[in-house]
């Protein structure tokens, strides 16, 4: 039997291990939508509680990496507090940089193990963990959870991350193989090269088998991910995924409870097609035994839970009822699209091929008017201020048809509500104002954040424009811009292989790539609303 001090000695050499492994390969620092505490408000909303408004909210994100995450929310809301954690020094200082080069004075960031975190440091109405909980040992996991239940404010909601069985077992077994193929490899860059070179040979010599059927299926997969979330998702220490029921087992224990998934479309079982019923079935009243089933049905890889002190349970009423969504703002990609149905022949369709259909006029007008407020968001009191400045007499009925309809498309996800709108800018005004973190940003690098906090990837022109879209730009200066930077052979255009050297071909493909980049900001949610200057 190990003493008590010959285990914490094995457990700080194991998080030496750990923050030496992150400090070696940081892990590539991005926003997730999903986290941000807008929406985590507008799910528990939904979800019958009264969450902090996010203007004034205090905001903790434990492993919070560069800062990826928190630093878009902090620039956002001047107003509200944000504190990171993370146990890599030099994930830290690169978030203590973009932070001071964006001049935040409501963030801080700590190298800190969230084991040591002081818990009478209290009252955070956002803890936000996300790819975190699966990838640390057992302990730290416990302390993940601990440190929610003890620092959430009574009204706080936790956002907790992490891969699910039974759909991440497949994955285990390509892990596996990795992990043993360069267990005698000590530098990482070689580790990721050889475990990579190994599943490739793996994908391509697997048997014709179920077994060969998973790990082509998990090979092929893995080839299109970024290195860093290859090396810390299959070939780091810890990958512990864990069933959803042990998850809540281990949140329970910590005076933790269920509230719901982020994403709220994941929880109707009749997104599961003809399992629904089953479920309903299997589940009966208990969410927790319905969630479980639906992780086996779906065979889902990752979690996004919301938890709430055991306290909130009471006030938690998973009866959505179309009244809450009076106060939030929807965001959207669909398009309309051409239908056959007689019986509904209005049809709108988003990328991953979500659809809504309706016959009744007034609906089609409402998400006609969403789609054209993209990328920015509508709200229901704005949709009935549209219609009835466009002249239509909305009936109470009609008025509760559209927002049935807003419930049926923000269950089977076609919505993401958000409790803060957002107002997206247009590139038809005369000088263009972008998103002051990513005029930033894109001096620094190839990526940047939009005003819904998803991530934006920056090619060369777009870099070199958006430092300029401070609104005192307009067209001729940014193609003047351009032409000087082509001259200077910072940027070069390339037609048909060949570097385009002839003035009058270089002004075409000026006005061009201008023309694109400004198009892609715009539907990119990366333009501010302008008050400098008219219409052009
Ligand atoms: C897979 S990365 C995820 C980073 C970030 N949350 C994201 O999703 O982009 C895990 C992060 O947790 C941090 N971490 C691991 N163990 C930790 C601990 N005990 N205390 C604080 N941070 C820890 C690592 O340094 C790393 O930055």
């Amino acid at each position: 039997m190990m003493t008590e001090s010959a285990e914490a000695s094995e457990f700080s050499v194991a998080q030496a291990k750990v923050r030496t492994s992150y400090d070696e390969v940081p892990y590539a620092s991005y926003p997730y939508a999903q986290s941000h505490p807008c929406r985590i408000a507008a799910t528990a909303s939904l979800l019958g509680l009264t969450p902090r408004d996010v203007e004034t909210a205090s905001v903790l994100e434990i492993g919070c990496a560069a800062g990826g995450n928190l630093i878009p929310m902090a620039a956002a809301y001047p107003k509200a507090r944000f504190l990171g954690i993370d146990l890599s020094s030099k994930q830290i200082d690169q978030a203590r940089a973009r932070a001071k080069r964006l001049g935040l004075a409501n963030i801080e960031f700590r190298h800190q193990d969230v084991t040591s975190f002081e818990k009478s440091d209290r009252g955070y109405d956002y803890i936000i963990c996300h790819g975190v909980y699966s990838w640390v040992s057992d302990p730290v996991r416990d302390a993940i959870l601990g440190l929610c239940a003890s620092t959430l404010s009574p009204d706080g909601i936790a956002y907790v991350s992490y891969n699910v069985l039974p759909g991440w077992r497949p994955r285990q077994v390509v892990r596996d193989a990795m992990l043993a193929h360069v267990a005698d490899i000590a530098d990482p860059a070689q580790r990721l090269s050889q475990a990579r070179a190994f599943i490739d040979f793996l994908n391509a010599n697997a048997p014709k088998s179920p077994y060969g059927e998973a790990i082509r299926e998990v090979a092929s997969w893995l080839g299109s991910m970024g290195a860093s979330y290859v090396f810390h998702e299959f070939l780091e220490i810890d990958n512990a995924p864990c069933t959803f029921k042990d998850f809540m087992k281990a949140a329970n224990r910590n005076g933790l409870v269920f509230l719901g998934e982020c994403e709220l479309r994941s929880m109707l079982p009749e997104n599961y097609g003809a399992v629904a019923q089953t479920i309903r079935t299997l589940g009966g009243n208990d969410v927790v035994a319905a969630e479980q089933y639906i992780d086996v049905f779906s065979g889902r890889t990752f979690r996004q839970t919301l938890l709430v002190p055991a306290a909130r349970l009471p006030a938690i009423s998973r009866n959505v009822s179309p009244d809450r969504l009076a106060s939030l703002h929807f965001l959207s990609s669909f398009a309309a699209v051409p239908t056959d149905d007689p019986n509904f022949p209005h049809m709108f369709k988003d990328a991953i091929g979500t659809t809504f259909k309706t016959r009744i006029d007034n609906v089609r007008r409402a998400f006609q008017l969403i789609q054209a407020s993209q990328p920015g968001s509508s709200s229901y009191p704005q949709l009935l201020d549209q219609l009835k400045a466009a002249g239509r007499p909305l009936t109470p009925a009609d008025q509760a048809e559209i927002l049935k309809s807003l419930q049926t498309a923000l269950m089977i996800g076609l919505l993401t509500a958000s409790t803060r709108p957002i107002e997206a800018g247009r590139r038809s005004v005369e000088r263009p104002v972008a998103l002051e973190v990513a005029r930033s940003d894109a001096v620094h690098g190839t990526s940047t954040v939009n005003l819904r906090h998803e991530p934006v990837e920056l090619d060369v022109v777009a870099r070199h424009l958006l430092p300029l879209l401070d609104g005192t730009n307009d067209a001729a200066a940014l193609a003047a811009s351009l032409n000087q930077a082509v001259k200077s052979e910072t940027i070069g255009f390339v037609r048909e292989g060949q570097r385009v050297t002839d003035d009058a071909e270089i002004e075409a493909c000026i006005a061009d790539h201008l023309g694109r980049v400004l198009r892609q900001l715009e539907g990119q949610a990366v333009l501010l609303p302008s008050e400098t200057g008219a219409k052009a």
